[in-house]
């Protein structure tokens, strides 16, 4: 009996169990609303190939609901909204709402109480209207058998609200007058519109303007023919990813990007909340949404930042200039960097008795707001325009996809321009005759020093590529063939850094530049360039590569490949967006952004990476070079190690060993090791000891002044720990955020780490214990080399002079 009853209650469970997972099936393949079929909170639609989903939602951090479309295939990774209909009118009740169809063809949202709280609507009626969601993310309203875009009654993708989304038109449809833009969010947590808007402005000849209420904030400029005049790069190649279309006539005006294979990416433009504009792509690898470009590119973006006839070049200081043949307006505002006045023409110009047109190249054209233009006119035809009317102050070519085409002329000052040296364009300006006569002038003065100096420049390179050939003969690079390394081709590294624009290079490493690159799928990665004529530099490469490539660690940065082109060498490396630590806590502003938490994690993660080199790899690494700004850090301030290039391995039991070469940097090298040459993983401790007293007081070791003494940063830490008033080594904003026993005992064990004797160093297996435990440390004994004077004779003895500057790696033959 008792089992029967078990039994039927059984069947009874398994029977609504595959009852609801049956209705979770069948909600899951409709991609409509009919007028018989409403949803309701918490049920769905899904567009048929599962990209997109559209129901209710709430944004992060509120409880409000909203009926909006977001990716259904990353959901449970992230939920990315892209559409919201009721941004303005949020319910707040949730039972029995519903979103459904009515009669003409009309998709309400009824709230609580029946009333329509959002409605599309439609200025035609049809027999059996649905609602659908595209594979694009297009929800339409249509009728259920006429697929014709033409016929659709209404599409979100007429309505935008902060997200472009591929095959969206932005832009204007002139016939009906009706405007597509984007508009941001509030903030975060309210999709409702806030102050920001990114139109496609069609005053005068179109442009593409972001906008906080009725200010110009940014301006990418009017499209040329290739791309809209200001773009960064990633927007300027027309990439294997996407392709850009700009379409103006009479009866419209839109831009729009494409995917070239939807299936293989997802891909989305948004005007954030903040008013920045960003692509981002999602990388299935790393489950996240990576951004590819942002707007404003730089401070440069600024809307009229530098004032009329002024240019801005971020690479320049102040970035603020007149163009060339104009003077600031006025000189002494300009001075104090106010450049909202501008420059004024340096010869004034009287158009009706002469002028000339100057060209001015490489910039992005002005404001096109009082411009007028003509898609058949030649360059020449538009000269003459230009040059017959005396409002006419500047003339370019409208498009530049294929030779010049088409007349741009401006009948106002020029304002908002700025230097791109390898993407802007041509303008004509007019100017009085006086100025081409020294421009003439001194082209031909130009011209002889030129002469001059290239003959120079053949006889020095002819000599350079004679003393190259010579070494090179000498010296040719051999990898070991036992390591497996990724190979990048070539192609893929000059397009992810954009051929090595001077825009991507972000540092200079041991042995050659370092860029930063994007891969296509939106990943972010740094190239390390080996310089061409570094004779050193090849025995580093090939140390890297063999060692940092059988090493994986958390607090290591990840070697993802190399690349070898002819003479070309190169390493690929994870992107760390944060830098180095020591452009962190030297400096005054950027350390408060480490509160003591975070640089205790530091110092731990720091520490736990030399573990690893020194005990937990299969090869027992010293890496010789540890300091601040070999420290990388991740988005998430994760220390990782970098830079192997003079790292060593050393066999079996061995803890040490003896070179004549002294490589590594002043302030952080182990007194046995600067003057004798012995090398051992308590060198790399006392390194870390440096590396921790640094981090706690925000001084470096090397070039630490006191005004009492003149011991540097460990003398200064080993007086105070005598006193017993190490708390005064620590850094002052460290006091709020502070945990005074972890800060000393990160005190004590740097001082135990630097002493000077390496068998009284704990190893560093000890050090994680110590760091991370609460027992009694040891006694610190003295430190090495604690007085800046000391150092620097038992140092310089030997030094070459190929370094001055206090952070870079140095090589001291051994003295004797
Ligand atoms: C809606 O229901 C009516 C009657 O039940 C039926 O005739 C009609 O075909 C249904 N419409 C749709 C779109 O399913
Ligand atoms: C929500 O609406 C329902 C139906 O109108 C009502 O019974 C309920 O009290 C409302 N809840 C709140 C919190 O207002
Ligand atoms: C909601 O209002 C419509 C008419 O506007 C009516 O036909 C329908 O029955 C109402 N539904 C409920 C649940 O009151
Ligand atoms: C639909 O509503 C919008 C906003 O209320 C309005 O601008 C537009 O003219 C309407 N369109 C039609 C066809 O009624
Ligand atoms: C990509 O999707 C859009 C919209 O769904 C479609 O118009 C286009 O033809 C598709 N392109 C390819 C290459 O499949
Ligand atoms: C589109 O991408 C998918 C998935 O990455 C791939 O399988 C397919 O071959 C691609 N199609 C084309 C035409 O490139
Ligand atoms: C453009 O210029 C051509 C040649 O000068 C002229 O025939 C044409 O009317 C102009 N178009 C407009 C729209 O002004
Ligand atoms: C010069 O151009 C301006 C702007 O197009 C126009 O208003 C003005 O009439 C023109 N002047 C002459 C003399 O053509």
């Amino acid at each position: 009996m008792a089992s029967s009853m078990e039994a039927s209650f059984f069947l009874v469970f398994l029977l609504t169990f595959c009852s609801s997972i049956y209705s979770i099936f069948s909600a899951t393949t409709t991609d409509l609303i009919t007028t018989n079929q409403s949803i309701i909170d918490g049920e769905t639609i899904v567009s048929s190939d599962g990209t997109f989903e559209l129901g209710f939602f709430s944004p992060s951090g509120s409880s409000n609901r909203y009926i909006g479309i977001w990716y259904k295939q990353i959901l449970r990774y992230v939920q990315t909204v892209v559409w919201v209909a009721n941004r303005e009118k949020p319910l707040t009740n949730t039972s029995s709402v519903q979103l459904k169809v009515n009669a003409p063809g009309i998709l309400a949202l009824l709230n609580e109480k029946n009333e329509s709280i959002w409605s599309t609507n439609t200025s035609r009626s049809v027999q059996n209207p649905v609602a659908v969601l595209l594979d694009s993310g297009n929800l339409v309203v249509k009728d259920a058998n006429d697929n014709n875009p033409e016929d659709f009654l209404w599409q979100s993708f007429h309505f935008p609200t902060d997200t472009h989304l591929p095959d969206m038109k932005l832009g204007k449809n002139f016939k009906t007058g009706h405007e597509l833009y984007l508009s941001a969010w509030k903030n975060d947590n309210d999709p409702a519109p806030g102050k920001f808007t990114r139109i496609i402005d069609p005053t005068g000849y179109p442009q593409d303007l972001t906008k906080s209420g009725t200010n110009v904030l940014y301006r990418i400029g009017p499209w040329n023919g290739l791309r809209w005049s200001g773009a960064p790069i990633p927007l300027l190649t027309q990439s294997r990813l996407y392709t850009f279309q700009f379409i103006f006539n009479k009866d419209e005006l839109y831009f729009i990007f494409s995917l070239i294979n939807n299936s293989s990416v997802l891909s989305r433009i948004v005007l954030s909340s903040n008013g920045d504009t960003q692509r981002f792509m999602w990388v299935d690898q790393t489950k996240r949404w990576n951004i590819h470009f942002k707007l404003p590119t730089d401070t440069c973006d600024a809307y009229s930042l530098c004032g009329v006839y002024g240019s801005c070049d971020i690479y320049s200081e102040p970035i603020c200039g007149c163009l060339m043949k104009f003077v600031p307006k006025y000189p002494q505002q300009w001075e104090k960097g106010d450049w909202t006045e501008g420059c004024v023409q340096r010869t004034p110009l009287d158009c009706n008795k002469e002028h000339v047109f100057l060209r001015y190249s490489g910039i992005k054209l002005p404001d096109t707001k009082h411009s007028k233009y003509n898609k058949t006119m030649t360059l020449e035809e538009c000269r003459q325009v230009c040059s017959g009317n005396c409002s006419c102050t500047a003339y370019s070519s409208l498009d530049i996809s294929n030779g010049d085409k088409g007349c741009l002329l401006w009948y106002e000052e020029l304002i908002d321009i700025r230097k791109l040296p390898e993407r802007g364009q041509d303008i004509f300006i007019k100017m009085d005759p006086s100025e081409q006569e020294s421009e003439a002038g001194s082209t031909r003065k130009k011209a002889k020093i030129l002469a001059v100096s290239f003959s120079l420049l053949m006889a020095t390179i002819l000599l350079i590529l004679i003393l190259l050939w010579y070494k090179r003969k000498k010296k040719k690079l051999k990898l070991s063939e036992d390591i497996e390394l990724p190979l990048f081709p070539f192609s893929t590294i000059t397009r992810a850094t954009n051929n090595f624009s001077f825009n991507n290079k972000i540092g200079e490493g041991g042995f050659g530049p370092v860029y930063k690159g994007l891969l296509e799928e939106g990943q972010e990665i740094a190239i390390k360039r080996l310089s061409r004529t570094s004779m050193q530099g090849i025995d580093e490469y090939k140390n890297e590569v063999i060692y940092i490539a059988k090493l994986q660690h958390r607090n290591l940065v990840r070697l993802l490949g190399c690349c070898i082109q002819g003479e070309e060498k190169m390493l690929i490396y994870e992107y760390m967006p944060n830098k180095s630590l020591d452009s962190y806590i030297f400096d005054k502003t950027k350390r408060k952004l480490l509160d003591w938490p975070k640089l205790f994690d530091i110092i731990n993660g720091i520490a736990r990476g030399i573990l690893y080199l020194h005990q937990d790899s299969r090869l027992r690494i010293i890496h010789r070079d540890l300091k601040a700004s070999n420290i990388l850090l991740d988005t998430d301030m994760n220390p990782k190690i970098s830079d192997f290039g003079i790292a060593r391995s050393v066999a079996g039991n061995d803890i040490g060993a003896k070179t004549r070469n002294v490589v590594g940097t002043h302030g952080y090298m182990s007194p046995e090791y600067a003057i004798d040459g012995i090398f051992s993983v308590k060198s790399d401790v006392f390194s870390f000891g440096v590396l921790v007293l640094e981090i706690v007081s925000g001084k470096r070791n090397r070039g630490f002044v006191h005004q009492d003494h003149n011991l540097n940063l460990l003398g200064h830490a080993w007086k105070l720990y005598k006193e017993d008033r190490s708390l005064g080594l620590a850094d002052e904003h460290l006091a709020d955020s502070c945990n005074n026993s972890q800060v000393l005992r990160s005190i004590h064990v740097g001082l135990l780490c630097v002493q000077k004797h390496p068998d009284d160093r704990p190893s560093m297996f000890s050090v994680v214990q110590m760091l991370t435990n609460e027992n009694p440390l040891p006694k610190a004994k003295e430190p090495g080399f604690f007085t800046e004077r000391n150092l620097f004779d038992e140092a310089k003895s030997g030094s070459q002079t190929n370094s001055s500057k206090n952070e870079c790696t140095i090589t001291l033959l051994d003295p004797r």
